[in-house]
């Protein structure tokens, strides 16, 4: 069960400039107050000709549909098309529509062709890129785990091929490109965050990140348990003391350009909390704990795999936070990499210490920006909801880390560190204390923990992807059940801009 190195690829994704041999043509529909419309309206004129295009509306006005946003209506192909069905998703009213709503309808689509050998689509004509990346991510399965008795029969495997109808041969060869890596990224970091807890361990995770980024050419460095004692990780080695499977450190460089950028992910393999141990319930859905450290070590292969003009180093701390005989109490004070020392009151606030580490590592390199990701309180769900991110940290850095997430879909919302919560996290005999005595503002509270480690004058973003990062209800738009792959689109488009200074 190899299922992050051998990823079973999605579907094949191509270009075309005819229908040919595709089984299901897939149309965009948007609502208007006389009914659906074929969008675009003005494009491929000759696969679709005016006749072509009235006898489908008129059919599917004739079954219902509206073009409601994602809404999918499936009928039998007018005579002479070439395809056996018609499956057309809406996406609401034209002014509205943009390329994360063009993500999502392709993203329905791509689940609903489930079973399907071939389809082919105009949705390219609206924003090829994000259809692309709408039809892979949509489409996403995880069945390393299943044996024979529950893997999905030929008609409920992932859609074989998608092909994008182009107006020349020539449209759209960077935007495939850009969006096929995309979303084979973000299909990465779901893959580790989907992988049981028994199976994705610190030393087995390392190593599989460790393998996908050698083949990418990359330098890798881990750290194993006896190295980052050596060193003095006393985060990391406080927090995975209590399992029998020892934490790691392992750092990624793709080394691309003048700017620097550190990327660290919180990589708690599993977390029960510790001796600060979590009730029963829900609590297997703490194998997604490590989704911030996916998110960084999918973006840098990302990044090298997109030649972007930055270097990017992934400094990612893995652990598992168990109770034991040989796990850290509540009232031990442990000494951080670089010294700060910190009395740890809650077992359970984790993430904050071994990201500490990680930041002061990081901070060494000397890097022009820090970003740091993970799914760090449930505090984050309480103030923004299940799938909004929040982000902290310097204001104008957070801003724009903010500004660029909405662009792509992913939403993070800058959140603020309010300056009198900080005297919260004062220890009675340490330098800190890890929690605060009050449940106010916990996601803040984490992230002034974290300022405490960031170097002065480094622009910095803390994005808290505690809800984001795992979808625990039904599939959504491009998402599905388990890893969400986020914030691996922000992370991206922030790398880029930051290439393009
Ligand atoms: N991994 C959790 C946060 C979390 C909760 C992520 C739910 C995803 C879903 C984190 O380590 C944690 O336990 N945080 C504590 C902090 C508290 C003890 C200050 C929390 O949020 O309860
Ligand atoms: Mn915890
Ligand atoms: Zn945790």
């Amino acid at each position: 069960m190899t299922a992050v190195a051998d990823r079973s690829l999605g579907p094949e994704l191509v270009r075309t400039e005819s229908i040919g041999e595709a089984d299901v043509l897939v149309i965009g529909l948007t609502s208007a107050d006389d009914g659906p419309v074929i969008a675009p309206a003005d494009a491929f004129n000759d696969v679709l000709d005016a006749d072509t295009r009235a006898a489908l509306v008129a059919a599917l006005r004739a079954v219902g549909a509206k073009g409601k946003p994602e809404e999918l209506t499936r009928i039998p192909a007018p005579a002479g098309l070439g395809v056996d069905s018609v499956l057309a998703v809406g996406l609401g009213p034209a002014e509205k529509v943009d390329a994360e709503q063009i993500r999502k309808s392709a993203g329905v689509a791509g689940r609903a062709l489930t079973g399907t050998g071939t389809a082919v689509t105009t949705l390219s004509g609206l924003d090829l890129g994000a259809a692309a990346e709408g039809f892979y991510l949509g489409a996403y399965q995880f069945t390393a785990f299943r044996s024979a008795k529950s893997a999905p029969k030929p008609g409920d495997q992932p859609v074989g091929r998608v092909e994008f109808l182009v107006p020349d041969a020539g449209f759209g060869v960077e935007a495939l490109f850009r969006a096929q890596a995309v979303a084979e990224a973000v299909a990465t970091a779901r893959d580790f965050v989907n992988t049981p807890p028994n199976a994705l361990f610190p030393a087995e995770f390392a190593n599989r990140a460790a393998e996908l980024a050698k083949a990418a050419g990359l330098q890798v460095e881990i750290l194993d348990e006896n190295e980052l004692e050596t060193q003095g990780y006393g985060g990391i080695l406080g927090v995975g003391k209590g399992s029998s499977r020892p934490p790691r450190l392992i750092r990624i460089t793709y080394a691309g350009g003048d700017k620097k950028v550190a990327l660290i992910g919180k990589g708690i393999t599993f977390d029960t909390g510790g001796i600060s141990i979590k009730p029963a319930a829900n609590m297997e859905n703490m194998t997604s704990d490590m989704g911030g450290a996916a998110a960084v070590i999918a973006t840098t292969l990302l990044a090298a795999r997109l030649s972007l003009p930055v270097t990017v180093t992934a400094t990612v701390p893995m652990a598992e936070n168990m109770p034991s005989a040989t796990a850290q109490r509540p009232g031990d004070v442990l000494v951080q990499y670089g010294g700060t020392t910190v009395e740890v009151l809650n077992t359970d606030a984790e993430g904050r210490l071994i990201l500490a580490d990680a930041i002061v590592r990081a901070g060494e390199d000397e890097p022009d920006y820090i970003i740091d990701v993970a799914t760090l309180t449930g505090a984050q769900m309480v103030a923004l909801g299940t799938r909004t991110p929040g982000v902290m940290g310097t204001d104008a850095f957070r801003d724009r880390v903010a500004r660029i997430s909405q662009g792509v879909g992913e939403n993070a919302w800058a959140m603020p560190l309010p300056t009198e919560l900080r005297a919260d996290l004062n220890s009675k005999i340490a330098d800190l204390a890890n929690v605060a005595a009050h449940r106010w503002g916990g996601m803040l509270s984490a992230a002034l923990f974290l300022k405490e480690f960031v170097p002065e004058s480094v622009q910095w973003a803390h994005l808290d992807v505690a809800g984001p990062a795992y979808n625990t209800g039904g599939p959504f738009g491009y998402i599905g059940k388990g890893g969400t792959g986020v914030p691996v689109r922000t992370l991206i488009a922030t790398l880029e801009d930051i290439a393009a200074e």
